[in-house]
């Protein structure tokens, strides 16, 4: 296949970036298409570490395009920090990422505006990542964004700005009783911005299109998960963008005919970090334990991750909203030593039981889950690069999933470095 994309099946953080990276050595392309800053994604080769927010994940093979496609909010500030440190550790050729003048860009004014929304929610927020991805989502519907598209034209730039901000001011100062922005610092800021970003300005959709017309691999990256997204997920604990694969068509300028195959994330149990509905969740020893084995705390944040069992109910509403052709299993490995392991087969709802999600989203938090028991395994397994070198019951485990999820494992990942992965099925092979 030479289009595949990568996408969450649960609430984000399934280790996106680490299958990304690992497919992106056989991709000529690597885009993303939606969300912004707000995503967190680790990559570790030979030992170091990367952390890349707005970046595709190809970025650390040489010789790949890079692009972010316009369905995306981007954080320009953000943008040059990550290319910066990107350039220092490692050689970037000068071209290696497009970055759409669609592209919405975030300011100042949402990140201050997500925060001390946040806040004035107290015990109802929903735990954003503080990055102005909501509100500068808000700003493209309603049309009051700004897109790289006018950074072109610097004047007309700093007219619309300065409106913007007189509105975004009012409403900071008359309802969040926040300070105001400073037109003329974000204005000064944006000259450079402009300087730096612009050479990698590019009609994206149109590069896309080319590339796939001449045979180049197209490896599209999602962000956050289809639990996250803002029309299937556990709304409002969500974020603000349509995160399951059919975004990566309006977020890229690309047709629906174009995608071959959807690869989905999940880790061998769940995590979600924020608030919201989390039916498999596990309190107490067990959970900090895993959360400790697993390293389960926010790369964006920080913030500790709530931890769970795999939930099989989930992972095939994740199959059918992103037609999914098979499924990679990450961080098998967290799962050494733990006996039984538990996995969600249905829930129980009003008394009834349910294979897929029961009708209307707030059932998830009420619905029970029902669970189901397999013995675990001791033996590490992180050297482990064939299914034929795990333990029977690990085998066993990544079968039951299989099998519940209704599609094949084509990966399983029993280590953070790019290195230990049981690659069983190669997408673009
Ligand atoms: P993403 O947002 O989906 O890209 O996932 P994150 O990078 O935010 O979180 C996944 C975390 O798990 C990162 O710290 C990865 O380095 C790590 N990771 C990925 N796969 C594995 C694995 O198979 N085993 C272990 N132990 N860690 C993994
Ligand atoms: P990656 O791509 C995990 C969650 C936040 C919060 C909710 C809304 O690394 O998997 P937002 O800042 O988007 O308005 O926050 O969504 N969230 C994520 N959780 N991984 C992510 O991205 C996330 N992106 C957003 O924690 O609950
Ligand atoms: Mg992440």
């Amino acid at each position: 296949m030479k289009t595949v994309a990568v996408v969450g099946t649960q609430w984000g953080d399934e280790g996106k970036g680490k299958i990304v990276d690992l497919l992106a050595a056989d991709a000529d392309v690597i885009v993303r298409f939606q969300g912004g800053n707000n995503a967190a994604h680790t990559l570790v080769v030979d030992g170091e570490k990367f952390v890349l927010r707005l970046v595709p994940a190809g970025a650390l093979h040489p010789n790949k395009t890079c692009v972010i496609g316009n369905g995306t909010v981007v954080d320009p500030i953000a943008l040059i920090a990550e290319i910066d440190d990107l350039k220092k550790r490692r050689g970037l050729r000068g071209d290696f990422l497009k970055l759409s003048y669609e592209a919405h860009i975030v300011f100042p004014y949402h990140r201050a505006i997500d925060r001390m929304r946040e806040a004035r929610a107290g015990k109802r927020a929903i735990g954003t990542t503080g990055f102005g991805i909501g509100p500068a989502y808000e700003d493209k519907m309603s049309r009051a964004g700004l897109r790289f598209d006018d950074l072109v034209n610097f004047k007309s730039f700093a007219d619309k700005l300065k409106r913007t901000v007189a509105d975004k001011n009012a409403y900071l100062k008359a309802v969040l009783k926040g300070k105001p922005i400073s037109a003329t610092e974000i204005l000064e800021a944006m000259r450079r911005v402009r300087r730096r970003l612009m050479p990698y300005l590019c009609d994206t959709g149109e590069f896309l299109a080319e590339a796939i017309a001449a045979g180049k691999r197209i490896l599209f990256e999602g962000a956050h998960g289809t639990m996250l997204d803002i029309d299937h997920g556990t709304y409002p604990f969500v974020t603000s963008s349509n995160c399951i694969a059919s975004a990566a068509f309006g977020g890229t300028g690309l047709g629906p005919g174009t995608l071959e195959a959807v690869l989905g994330i999940s880790k061998a149990y769940t995590t979600r970090v924020g608030a919201g509905p989390f039916p498999t969740e596990i309190k107490g020893w067990l959970a900090d334990a895993l959360r400790e084995e697993g390293v389960e705390f926010g790369s964006a944040t920080g913030r500790p991750r709530r931890i769970g069992w795999f939930d099989a109910v989930l992972a095939r509403f994740a199959a059918r909203v992103n037609g999914m052709w098979a499924l990679a299993l990450t961080k098998l490995d967290v799962l050494t030593g733990i006996d039984p392991i538990r996995i969600c087969v249905a829930y129980q709802y009003k008394g009834k039981r349910y294979e897929t999600m029961p009708p209307g989203r707030h059932a998830m938090e009420t619905a029970k889950p029902i669970f189901e028991e397999m013995p675990g395994w001791t033996e590490a397994i992180g050297e482990a690069r064939s299914l034929g070198q795990l333990p029977a019951n690990a085998r066993a485990y990544i079968e039951r999933i299989g099998e519940l999820a209704g599609i094949p494992i084509a990966i399983v990942s029993v280590g953070a470095d790019r290195a230990a992965t049981i690659v069983v099925t190669n997408p673009f092979a």
